[in-house]
């Protein structure tokens, strides 16, 4: 048997990139520079989550918390991610990707919304793989929203109080077709979730890796996968 056919592959995996700024100042490069080296690195692991059988890839790029950054590192992030989407977008799309944008528009550049949804509206049929490209992403402003689409549609009569279930909520989050994560993966050494997926992660696998994001390798993915594959997932059932 070959090793692959022993292993469970997550169907979904969310990724928290983080570790771009250390892996540049260990270089005594710029906090930019660990960015650039780190955009590679996820369309490798897109590639490489692909052959592992992989059907739905997070990947978290801006928080709603990295506004806070200085005006220089988040104007860089907002025109990178920008250029990064329509540079990427015809490879991913010949890969069978199908990007989904994940977040918030209020304060993201109107340049990046764009080249997000251009890139959503040219792999939109594609079915190999779902990337939630993650950007302007918080959890707790997601349920915020959340709160807040529902708390009008009750107020219009559209929806009934007592009604309310986890699926009506779920239909109120940014993809409401999302799978549930099942393994949540961080490199970097941090051990937090930094507001990522909170309510698609509550039984995800958490295995965090102590490597800075631009040296992540697929072979590290797999290493990542052959731990989540050793867990004993019970979802509460004894
Ligand atoms: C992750 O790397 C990338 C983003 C948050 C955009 P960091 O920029 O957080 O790198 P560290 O954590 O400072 O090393
Ligand atoms: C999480 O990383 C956000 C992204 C990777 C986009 P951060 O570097 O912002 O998280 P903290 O500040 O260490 O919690
Ligand atoms: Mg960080």
């Amino acid at each position: 048997m070959s090793k692959a056919s022993k292993i469970e592959v997550p169907q979904h995996i969310a990724i928290v990139m983080d570790g771009n700024g250390r892996w540049a100042k260990e270089r005594g490069l710029a906090r930019t520079a660990g960015h650039e080296a780190g955009e590679k690195v996820l369309f490798d692991l897109v590639e490489a989550a692909i052959g592992f059988g992989v059907k739905e890839l997070s990947a978290y790029a801006f928080s709603t918390e990295n506004w806070k950054r200085t005006p220089e590192e988040v104007k860089f992030l907002m025109g990178y991610s920008r250029d990064v989407l329509r540079n990427r977008r015809d490879r991913l799309n010949e890969m069978g990707v199908k990007v989904q944008w994940i977040g918030r528009p209020q304060r993201l550049w109107k340049s990046v919304i764009e080249e997000l949804e251009e890139a959503e509206k040219l792999t939109k049929k594609n079915k190999v793989l779902t990337l939630n490209m993650c950007v302007n992403y918080g959890g707790r402003a997601e349920l915020v929203d959340a709160a807040t689409a529902l708390a009008r549609d009750v107020k219009r009569g559209k929806v009934k109080p007592d009604s309310i279930t986890e699926k009506t909520i779920e239909k109120y989050l940014y993809a409401p077709k999302m799978r549930d994560v099942d393994m949540f993966l961080r490199s970097s050494g941090e051990q937090r979730t930094s507001n990522f997926l909170p309510w698609q992660s509550t039984y995800a696998e958490f295995v965090f890796m102590d490597v800075l994001w631009p040296d992540m390798t697929p072979a590290l993915l797999w290493k990542a996968i052959e731990e989540y594959s050793c867990r004993d997932r019970r979802f509460g059932k004894a």
